[in-house]
């Protein structure tokens, strides 16, 4: 059965949603599912902007095939060509061979590549400010390489305002038939799917994206919709989303608060990060607190994205970090998160290290971020009269948020 919706008179969503699928990309898990988004455009000439995943190409058909009424499917504009939205390609190919497509060369390139194609018909590079009509719609052609593959592009149609956006401004979650940011809660319920989204697929490019946001901001008053291929279709607030995406660009954090992320094998760790926690707490700071053994590193990512101020608790392990703290923080290093003001409580038993090796990598690795004093030292186990030392931490880093 078609499961579409409008997004203007003229043009359809009519991609699919995965609730199946338990790791994005094999990696990140998406509890609350994904959409894969694919818009179909019914004007002088019929275009399909963007595919689906190949778990989702059955879907993708019957919605095509629902709305064309035995019209040909003339066009298919690729934005970006990763498998969660090129993989379809071949499917709709094979239903309709004679659709021309429309793409950067390196999505033409890594169509090949992949295999997604059995396409012989006519292949039309994009370039920046190509402009083509379909009929009372036309669209024009913006490169936006690295958000998040260098094939991307972006297009904006002109009549109606709205911009395609590829993995720009995407958000994990399946869309349980709500389409548009409007009819989401999402302040509240989205916003750090779409943070942790933003943080672990495109984190690592902050100027390209800062880039498209440039273009976008030339459109102006122009640009009323934004639709991208994951996620709501953003058609209110979308300066508000906009900020959000330019803040992340700049590795500047959302909210002056503390990330506490502890690593701890015995509990001696965790029972010294609770009592940070409780002293932050106790001074007005807010705190989000993660077992780093237990909360996937795209989640500790997205926490890091947003708060301004770090505190690893940490045990240290065959005189290394601990090796899950280690995977978080080669994320954050390849992700480029910067602009961040660190704290350090370590463990060890006989010969603590973990915080001469945080302060090594934090000054070291990392872009514009320090370490903040004191540090607080454990041995196996947190002591009762350490109490006054977790206290001096906290107020420190309390002195410096309100800074
Ligand atoms: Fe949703 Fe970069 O693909």
């Amino acid at each position: 059965m078609h499961c579409v919706r409008n997004v203007t008179p003229d043009l359809y969503w009519v991609g699919a949603n995965d609730r199946r699928t338990p790791l994005f990309e094999n990696i990140h898990p998406i509890p609350q599912g994904v959409s894969y988004n694919s818009y179909l455009l019914l004007d002088e000439k019929t275009v399909l902007f963007d595919c689906v995943d190949w778990s989702a190409a059955p879907q993708l058909l019957e919605n095509i095939d629902y709305l064309l009424k035995g019209r040909d499917l003339d066009y298919i504009v690729l934005h970006h060509l990763e498998p969660d939205h090129g993989a379809g390609l071949w499917a709709v190919l094979q239903r309709w061979p004679h659709a021309k497509l429309i793409s950067s060369l390196a999505a033409q390139r890594f169509m090949d590549q992949f295999g997604f194609s059995p396409f012989t018909g006519e292949r039309i590079v994009a370039k920046e400010g190509e402009r083509f009509s379909f009929g009372r719609h036309a669209i024009t052609f913006y490169a936006a390489p690295m958000v998040h593959w260098p094939d991307v592009m972006v297009s904006f149609e002109e009549t109606e305002g709205i911009l395609f956006t590829a993995d720009a401004f995407g958000t994990f979650g399946a869309l349980n038939g709500k389409l548009f940011n409007d009819e989401l809660d999402f302040p509240h319920a989205w916003l750090p799917e779409a943070r942790r989204y933003y943080a672990n697929i495109v984190g690592k490019y902050g100027p390209p994206v800062q880039a498209l946001l440039s273009k976008a901001a030339a459109l102006g008053n122009k640009l009323k919709l934004l639709c991208p291929l994951h996620g709501p279709v953003w058609r209110t607030d979308l300066s508000w989303f906009m900020g959000k995406y330019d803040l992340w660009s700049r590795y500047q954090p959302e909210d002056n608060a503390v990330l506490l992320v502890y690593g701890s094998m015995y509990g001696g760790t965790e029972q010294a990060a609770e009592a940070l926690a409780i002293a932050l707490t106790e001074q007005g700071v807010p705190v989000s607190m993660y077992d780093v053994s237990t909360t996937p590193v795209s989640h500790l990512i997205a926490e890091s994205f947003r708060c301004s101020h770090i505190v690893l608790a940490s045990v240290t392990y065959n005189m290394d970090f601990f090796p899950p703290v280690r995977d978080y923080l080669e994320d954050m290093k390849a992700l480029a998160l910067q602009n961040r003001t660190f704290a350090v409580m370590e463990n060890g038993t006989w010969n603590p290290a973990a915080a001469k090796l945080t302060a090594a990598f934090v000054t070291g690795e990392l872009t514009n971020c320090a370490l903040l004093e004191p540090k607080v030292v454990l041995k196996s186990a947190p002591r009762e009269d350490q109490s006054g030392e977790i206290q001096a931490l906290s107020a420190a880093i309390a002195a410096h948020l309100q800074s």
